[in-house]
């Protein structure tokens, strides 16, 4: 990723990456090499004690009794459903409007996703619809803390109690979100799945994942099943994965986590500057809306507004060169791939209305006042002109 060009406050031509991960080396280079070449020296390249310390802090800052350190966060996801023994006949419900792997593991590993509507102020797991949802065949739930925001699990908690079905929460892209009283992300569930890939608030040098848990049992479970459901080399007592972290990348995430309380406050800083230049800007609400921040602290992994003609905003920002994304354009229910559970177009209006209309800002700890400016310039000039 190349570095960030700042140029002066007023120019409209500012590039503004979509991401600014050499950035980020470039502050914590000095530490980060010096575990890289302590694991090099070490010889201990997968799990092993660097991967025990990350888990340890990592638990400790989620708020659970256990991390399991893994592959990626899809690994996570997937761990979870094997641990709760999900399979063919089983249903699974899932938000309709998430990153492809929420459902992907659902059907990898037999059971059916059940699709569920978006609540679209929060574009979180309609809680109202997910609980008629629920068959004798529904064997997990799965709110997504899509873009950093909580779902609401105030809501789905009880709904989940009264039915006897586990939650596994996605954090993927929610590490750090918390409600009012402090609890975070992956903490609410029997399990929550965190992803450090690269882009995320928390991001590995690679790919890596989590496993949050606080039933001593689950934990062991898990473990076992990270690799190949072994206890003891080579007697295998279920059939797992390798689902194994790599010892780097859990020392430089370990690292990582002792920054992420000043990022996340960072990130949030620049939503609420977004926020403040678009309405200034006059924008808001005739051609773009604002995130809404409904449920505790949200961390903005990803910073987003419901805009008009969406598409042709994105392009004019890419002109530009601003890093605008979007984030989802097809829901799952409408996936080539998912064509067999029969659902059709008109479903799930909310998720599919979502599709339409949502576009990501760029949004980091290094974004600078003057880049966000030039996004908001060119916001202004497209629907301005
Ligand atoms: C909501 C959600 N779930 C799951 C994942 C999967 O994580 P990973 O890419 O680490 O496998 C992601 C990653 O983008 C995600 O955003």
């Amino acid at each position: 990723m190349p570095a960030v060009t700042t140029t002066g406050a007023a120019d409209a031509c500012l590039a503004v990456p979509p991401l600014n991960l050499g950035g980020q080396f470039a502050d914590l280079r000095s530490e980060l090499l010096a575990e890289l070449t302590a694991v090099a020296e070490s010889g201990y390249y997968v799990l092993g004690p660097k991967v025990t310390a990350f888990e340890e802090d990592l638990a400790r800052y989620c708020g659970t009794a256990y991390a399991v350190g893994v592959s990626s966060g899809t690994d996570a996801l997937l761990l979870a459903l094997m641990a709760l023994g999900i399979g063919p006949g089983d249903e699974v419900i899932v938000p309709t409007f998430t990153f492809f792997a929420t459902a992907g593991v659902v059907s990898r590993v037999g059971a059916r996703p059940v699709m569920c509507d978006i609540d679209p102020q929060t574009f979180n797991l309609d809680v109202r619809q997910a609980a008629a949802l629920i068959t004798p065949r529904t064997k997990a739930l799965i709110p997504v803390h899509l873009y950093g925001q909580l779902a609401d699990l105030d809501a789905l908690l009880p709904v989940a109690a009264r039915h006897g079905v586990p939650i596994v929460e996605d954090a993927a892209q929610a590490i750090g979100a918390q409600d009012a009283t402090g609890r975070r992300a992956g903490s609410f569930g029997t399990f929550g799945a965190l992803s450090f890939y690269p882009t995320k608030n928390l991001g590995a040098l690679g790919d890596a994942g989590a496993l949050l848990m606080s039933s001593a049992e689950l934990a062991e479970l898990a473990r076992k099943l990270r690799i190949h459901g072994s206890g003891h080399t080579y007697y295998h007592e279920r059939v797992g994965g390798n689902f194994r972290i790599d010892a780097l990348q859990a020392a430089l995430l370990r690292i990582k986590l002792a920054h992420l309380e000043r990022w996340t406050a960072e990130r949030r800083a620049r939503a609420a500057r977004y926020n403040a230049l678009i309405a200034e800007a006059g924008l808001a609400p005739e051609f773009v809306q604002l995130p809404s921040e409904r449920h505790g602290r949200h961390v903005y992994h990803q910073y987003v507004l419901r805009a008009q003609r969406r598409d042709e905003l994105v392009a004019f920002l890419k002109e530009r060169k601003i890093g605008a994304a979007v984030y989802y354009p097809l829901p799952l229910h409408l996936q080539q791939c998912f064509a067999e559970l029969g659902y059709r177009a008109g479903a799930f209006p909310h998720a599919e209305q979502a599709a339409r209309e949502v576009v990501a800002l760029p949004i980091y700890p290094e974004l600078t006042e003057s880049q966000q400016q030039a996004v908001v310039a060119a916001l202004t000039a497209f629907y301005r002109r």
